[in-house]
């Protein structure tokens, strides 16, 4: 299959149409940023290890009832997805107090949630993804009432199958950020990826982190974590 014209660039990817109208094909990048692309740099192997563990993930999310835009994985770096219309609203699903979350609201880093925090951002790099609610998205045209509540369940359908999916890898899941987009039929699915660039990963053990915190943190070792992660989600539960 073979790329076409590029239709969107993003910080980690790249779109490209093929000769289906319906089908595109995501390449994922080395390039990582952080603090809205003031912090840049490459991650050698980043785009090759986000491109399998999501081409991994996303079989699975499927299998247990979430629709997803993935059709396969074509190579190292790309993927072959349904064409979809993404939904302006970043959604980030946090189990424990972390980041932005706890800067926010002054909770310490690793402080449990007692249930599950759902939270919407404006995806604009321009304004560097600001926090909203399904008000303002409705309002503001970007999604309508019944999207954002399929979003919403589908979101905690997906924390409810990655959070023992990792934990069974020696992992806690402390939050992660989802993309939703909307086929030609109108139905949601999920889009985007599941890698240590957007999702906060701890090791069960040693609370080490396993994620893009290693980078925007200067914490070393950023290389090394990736490809743990990967050898995990591949590895299984069995195998840690
Ligand atoms: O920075 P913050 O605490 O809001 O991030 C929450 C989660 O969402 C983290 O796992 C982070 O990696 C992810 N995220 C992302 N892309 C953004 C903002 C956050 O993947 N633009």
């Amino acid at each position: 299959i073979e790329r076409g014209e590029l239709r969107y660039e993003g910080k980690a990817k790249r779109v490209y149409a093929t000769a289906t109208p319906t089908e595109y094909i995501v390449e994922y990048k080395d390039d990582a940023t952080a603090f809205n692309g003031v912090k840049k740099a490459q991650i050698g192997g980043k785009g090759a290890i986000n491109n399998a563990i999501t081409a991994a993930i996303y079989p699975l999310l499927e299998a247990a009832g979430i629709p997803t835009h993935f059709i396969s994985k074509l190579s190292d770096t790309e993927q072959l997805v349904k064409a979809v219309t993404i939904v302006p609203v970043e959604v980030i699903v946090r189990n424990v107090a972390a980041g932005s979350f706890s800067k926010r609201l002054d909770i310490a880093e690793g402080t449990p949630l007692s249930r599950p925090v759902v939270e919407y951002c404006y995806k604009s790099d321009a304004l560097g993804d600001p926090l909203i609610n399904t008000d303002t998205a409705v309002s503001l045209g970007w999604a309508t009432e019944d999207d954002l509540k399929r979003i919403r369940e589908l979101a905690l359908q997906v924390r409810d199958f990655l959070t023992p999916f990792f934990l069974a890898r020696g992992i806690r899941l402390i939050d992660f950020k989802l993309e939703f987009g909307k086929l030609s039929s109108g139905e949601i699915v999920l889009a985007d990826e599941i890698s240590p660039d957007t999702c906060r990963f701890w090791d069960a053990q040693t609370n080490e982190k396993m994620d893009k915190d290693r980078f925007r943190r200067d914490l070393g070792g950023v290389e090394d974590a990736y490809a743990e992660m990967l050898r995990r989600v591949t590895q299984g539960a069995a195998n840690q």
